[in-house]
C-alpha cells in the first residue's frame, strides 16, 4: 500500500501543469520557496533549449497548506506554463476555430508514433504533449514537498552528473565529501564535480549540437542517514530497490538504473561485490567498510548511503533528423523537429533526485505512519531507540 499518493496533469503547452499530492502529514513547514527553489535548479544547464529561457517556474500552492504548514489533506501544486500565449489557438480546450497544422512525421525515439497508434490520433501533437519532459517539472514540485518531509527525518539527497556522451566525471568522493561539495555543484553548469570534466563535457555537448545532434549520460543519486528497514524482503512489491528502480525508469529518457555497483558487480566475483559486516561497539553499532550494494540489501535499506546511478538517453529530438514515415501518405521524410534540448542531463539529476525523495518518503511514511508530524516523528525516534537497543 503505497502511503504518499500524487499525481500529476499537464500537456507541455496547455495553460499549466498540476501535481496532487496525498498522505503528507499535518504539521509540516511548507513554504512555496521551498518547492521554487527545486523547479530553478530543474531549469539550469549547459545544453538546455529555448524553452527554459521562456518559462521561469514558480509554484502556486493551491490546497493543503495553511499558514506555511500543511494540514494533513491533499497538496495540490500549479505552475504556469507561460510559453501557453505563444500556442493560444492551438492548445486550447475548446473547439478550434481554424485547425492547426498537425505533427504527421513522428519523432524515432518519442512516444509519437506508438501514441497515435494506440490513442487513434492523427496529429501527433495530441501524444507529444503529455510525453514531453516539461511534466517533470510537476514532479520536481511534488520532489520538493517530500524533500521537506525526509529532512524532518535527518535524511538528504543530492545528485552529481557522472558522465555525458563519452565524457565521464572519475572523481571519486566520499558521500560526506559529496553533500559538502553541494555549492560546486550547483554553480557547475553541468553540475559536475570535476571541473576538467566538466569543460571536456562542455566541448563534447558543443560539437553535437554543431552537428545537429545529442547528448545523454550518466547521473548518481545518493541519499544520506537513511535509517535501517525502509522497504521489506517479504513481497516483490515491497523491495525498495524494486520501488526506485520504477520511479528512476519512469523519468522520461531514463533507459537503466544500477543501485550501487549493480551493473559492474555482475562480472566480478562475489568476494569482491558484497560489504563486509563490522560492529564498532559505538552507534551506528553495525558497520560496513564498503557499499557496493548502494545501501539496500533484500530490498530493504541497510543504513548504508543509498546510491543509484541512472542511464539517460540522448535527447531524441535531432536537428538533422532520422527518418520517419507520414503519418498519411506514408512517404518517408526526415522526422518533425520541436524547439528542443541538445543535452538535459543535468536537469534528469534534479528530476531524479525528486523521484528519489517521492520513493524514499512514501517507504518511510508506510514504515512509521502517523497524521502528523509530531506522531510521525515520535514514531522514528522510537524505532531508532529499539535499533540502539539491539
Ligand atoms: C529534464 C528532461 C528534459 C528533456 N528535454 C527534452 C527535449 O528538449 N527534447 C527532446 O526531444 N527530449 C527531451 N527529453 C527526453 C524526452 O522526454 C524523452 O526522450 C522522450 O519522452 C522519450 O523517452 P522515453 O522513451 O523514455 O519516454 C528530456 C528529458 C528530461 C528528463
Amino acid at each position: 500500500m503505497t502511503q504518499l499518493r500524487w499525481m500529476t496533469a499537464g500537456e507541455s503547452h496547455g495553460p499549466s501543469l498540476t501535481v496532487i499530492i496525498d498522505g503528507v502529514v499535518a504539521g509540516l513547514p511548507l513554504r512555496a520557496e521551498d518547492i521554487n527553489a527545486q523547479l530553478a535548479r530543474r531549469q539550469k544547464g549547459y545544453g538546455r533549449g529555448g524553452r527554459m529561457k521562456i518559462e521561469s517556474d514558480t509554484v502556486s500552492i493551491e490546497s493543503g497548506v495553511r499558514d506555511g504548514h500543511t494540514l494533513g489533506s491533499p497538496i495540490a501544486l500549479r505552475i504556469v506554463n507561460r510559453d501557453h500565449e505563444n500556442w493560444i489557438g492551438r492548445m486550447g480546450a475548446a473547439p478550434f476555430d481554424a485547425p492547426p497544422e498537425p505533427v504527421t512525421l513522428p519523432r524515432p525515439g518519442h512516444a509519437d508514433l506508438a501514441g497515435v497508434q494506440k490513442y487513434d490520433r492523427r496529429d501527433a501533437r495530441d501524444i507529444l504533449e503529455r510525453a514531453s519532459a516539461r511534466e517533470t517539472a510537476a514532479r520536481t514540485a511534488a520532489g520538493a514537498v517530500a524533500r521537506v518531509l525526509l529532512a524532518q527525518c535527518g535524511i538528504e539527497v543530492c545528485s552529481r552528473v557522472r558522465a555525458i556522451g563519452s565524457v565521464r566525471d572519475e572523481q571519486d568522493v566520499s558521500v560526506d565529501e559529496l553533500f559538502s561539495s553541494r555549492t560546486r555543484l550547483e554553480e557547475s553548469s553541468l553540475r559536475v564535480l570535476s571541473e576538467s570534466a566538466e569543460a571536456r563535457m562542455r566541448d563534447e555537448i558543443l560539437a553535437r549540437s554543431h552537428a545537429g545532434d545529442t547528448a545523454g549520460g550518466v547521473i548518481e543519486v545518493v541519499a544520506r542517514n537513511v535509517m535501517v528497514g525502509l522497504g521489506s524482503h517479504v513481497h516483490w512489491d515491497r523491495r525498495l530497490d524494486g520501488q526506485i528502480a520504477q520511479a528512476m525508469m519512469s523519468v522520461q529518457a531514463i533507459k537503466a538504473v544500477s543501485i550501487g555497483d549493480g551493473i559492474a558487480a555482475a562480472s566480478r566475483p562475489g568476494s569482491e561485490v558484497h560489504d563486509p559486516i563490522g560492529h564498532s561497539g559505538a552507534p551506528p553499532e553495525f558497520t560496513r567498510s564498503s557499499n557496493f550494494a548502494g545501501g539496500i540489501e533484500g530490498g530493504m535499506s541497510n543504513g548504508q548511503p543509498i546510491v543509484v546511478f541512472a542511464f539517460m538517453k540522448p535527447i531524441a529530438t535531432l536537428r538533422r533528423a532520422l527518418l520517419s514515415a507520414h503519418l498519411d501518405s506514408k512517404e518517408p521524410a526526415p522526422a518533425a523537429h520541436e524547439r528542443s534540448d541538445v543535452c538535459a542531463v543535468p536537469a534528469a539529476g534534479v528530476v531524479l533526485e525528486a523521484m528519489l525523495c517521492l520513493t524514499l518518503a512514501s517507504a518511510l511514511l508506510e514504515k512509521f505512519g502517523g497524521d502528523s508530524l509530531r506522531e510521525l516523528s515520535r514514531n522514528v525516534a522510537s524505532y531508532l531507540q529499539q535499533l540502539r537497543d539491539y
